[in-house]
């Protein structure tokens, strides 16, 4: 659960960073996004290591992998705290745990429900179509994530959904350093805890920037 987790933040940094190439145009945004994807004239990312085009299934593998793995361990947990209690307390009591050490679960799975739609609206709707819901970007992914968020309701649902990536985030960032002996004083937890809140605000801000941008028309 931990390293999984670990591996899927450590993306989320990385396209977070990604996406802040929307503020440079649309050749250095649209450059970006056919490099990953082995698109540009120098054969994109990894190349001649790898064939043009062939880090972007190796990647694409590695994060199914990893989500995959995340969900199993989580359902496995799940299975194993049901065990633990077999009947249900007479009073239920929450003992200083927070929101978002609560809503792990669910939140994931609300998390991972969106993240299906997000991929259903900018990776195999435009690659079937060069566009996304609704319209038709005549292949720049530059122009079809400004489509997108110059819709506000578009823009208000990534706000939500980033709200529980962002808690999940939190969470689970400390989680995944506590079950790898990090937390091993109470000046240690302290700064574990500095540590998760600051990359989940900083993830939250950082993935939100763009889609404001959009829609307040900074970026267009
Ligand atoms: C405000 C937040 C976000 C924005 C604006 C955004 C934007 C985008 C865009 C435009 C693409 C397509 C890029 C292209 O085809 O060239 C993309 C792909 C993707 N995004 Fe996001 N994203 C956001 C948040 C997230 C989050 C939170 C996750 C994961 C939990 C995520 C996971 C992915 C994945 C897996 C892909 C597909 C990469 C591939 O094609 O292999 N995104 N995103």
């Amino acid at each position: 659960m931990a390293l999984t987790g670990l591996l899927l933040i450590g993306f989320l940094l990385m396209h977070m960073f990604g996406n802040f190439k929307m503020f440079l145009g649309e050749e250095a945004f649209n450059h970006y996004a056919g490099w990953l994807k082995g698109e540009t004239p120098d054969g994109g990312i990894l190349y001649p290591i790898m064939p043009a085009g062939a880090f972007i299934w190796v990647f694409r593998t590695v994060l199914v992998a990893a989500v995959l793995l995340h969900v199993y361990s989580a359902l496995t947990l799940w299975q194993r705290a049901k065990a633990a209690t077999p009947s249900a307390y007479q009073a239920k009591r929450t003992l200083s745990q927070t929101y978002s050490a609560r809503t792990m679960r669910w939140g994931g799975v609300i998390l991972a429900g969106v993240l299906i739609f997000h991929l259903a609206q900018f990776t195999v709707h435009s690659a079937l179509t060069a566009g996304s819901f609704g319209a038709t970007y005549a292949d720049s992914p530059y122009k079809m994530f400004v489509g997108e968020f110059q819709q506000w309701w578009m823009v208000a649902l990534y706000a939500i959904w980033m709200a529980t990536v962002a808690m999940h985030v939190r969470h689970g960032f400390w989680s995944a350093f506590a079950t790898l002996g990090a937390n091993t004083s109470p000046k240690a937890h302290t700064v574990l805890n500095a540590c998760a809140w600051a990359v989940a605000i900083l993830l939250y801000i950082g993935f939100i920037f763009a889609p404001v941008a959009v829609l307040f028309g900074w970026i267009h």
